[in-house]
């Protein structure tokens, strides 16, 4: 028998780190990038392993695949399978980026093996797993990845409170780029952190203006719709991390392109000192001649997204 599980990306259009400090996050589902998990039963003493990274036996895999490492034996546990298995990953969503490649993957192979298991695939069954995965991943998630790649849905998230959905009431386009830089989600949270702990009052000060611009930016598109106001809260927000030291060099020269070329907004999305940016455009006409100038300003690769078309 053979089984799949399918998990689309997600980026986070605001609140991302101060997130972590409880301020709340928007992140949506990107559809353009996704995981796909094959599982069959095998003859043999061990599970295999076969992905991009690494083929081989599953405890031998290497220690950026520890999450996945310790997920597979602990679902096959709590349901008390001894199934030794060949677990493929194919994967289009770049590592380290900012796109939750971590709670894509977990996501995925979760879904395939509650199939395998015979256990229903439902949000309520994945997440717990998902997020055992992501404790391991990143240490202190906040879980807006694991929440929105598990839902699939635009997420209005706030640590305490979980989940809220969120119905968009004007399209965004929306650029993504990839600087091509990857960079640690887990680094980039402990960073912020050491800030923090040093300048207590000004980072602060950063992270409850993150959480001002999340709200507005949460209002307007959900009620007024006015594109360049969600612009500016985006370039506001750029800045605030930009002192939170999460930009980088080729964020910056992405975000210039941008803005030299009549975006409305752009920002760094997910945990940032590389990764990806997102820029607002005007229109999808205007996106895709957006996507052509990032592209020959360096990014590897871009991707239009038409949220809430
Ligand atoms: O870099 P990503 O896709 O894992 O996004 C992380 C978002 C952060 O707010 C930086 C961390 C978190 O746990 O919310």
């Amino acid at each position: 028998m053979q089984t799949q599980g399918i998990a689309s990306a997600k980026f986070i259009l605001c609140g991302e780190h101060s997130v972590v400090y409880g301020e709340p996050a928007i992140s949506f589902p990107f559809k353009q990038a996704r995981i796909i998990t094959t599982l069959k039963e095998i003859e043999g003493s061990e599970h295999q392993l076969i992905s991009d990274f690494y083929t081989g036996t599953l405890s031998q895999a290497p220690e950026k695949l520890t999450a996945v490492k310790a997920l597979i034996p602990h679902i096959l546990k709590r349901y008390q399978c001894h199934s030794v298995l060949e677990i493929t990953i194919d994967s289009s969503v770049p590592v380290g980026r900012g796109l939750g490649s971590s709670a894509v993957v977990a996501t995925s192979i979760t879904r395939a093996m509650l199939a395998f298991l015979k256990r229903p695939v439902i949000s309520s069954n994945v997440l717990p797993f998902v997020n055992f995965s992501e404790d391991i991943a990143h240490g202190n998630p906040s879980g807006v990845d694991a929440i929105t790649v598990v839902n699939e849905q635009a997420v209005w998230f706030e640590k305490e409170k979980g989940l809220q959905s969120l119905s968009l009431n004007l399209t965004l386009p929306i650029v993504v780029a990839d600087t091509g830089i990857p960079s640690e989600t887990r680094a980039s949270v402990a960073a912020v952190r050491d800030l923090y702990q040093k300048n207590n009052i000004e980072v602060s000060a950063c992270i409850s203006q993150l959480g001002e611009i999340s709200r507005e930016i949460g209002k307007e598109i959900t009620t007024h719709g006015d594109l360049h106001t969600v612009g500016d809260l985006f370039n506001q927000a750029h800045q605030l991390l930009r002192k939170l030291s999460v930009s980088s060099p080729e964020i910056e020269n992405l975000i210039t392109c941008a803005l030299d070329n009549q975006a409305l907004g752009a920002k760094l999305t997910g945990g940032g000192r590389g990764g990806c940016v997102i820029v607002l455009c005007k229109d999808k006409q205007h996106a895709q001649k957006m996507a052509t100038q990032l592209s020959a300003a360096g990014a590897i690769k871009t991707w239009i997204s038409m949220i809430g078309e």
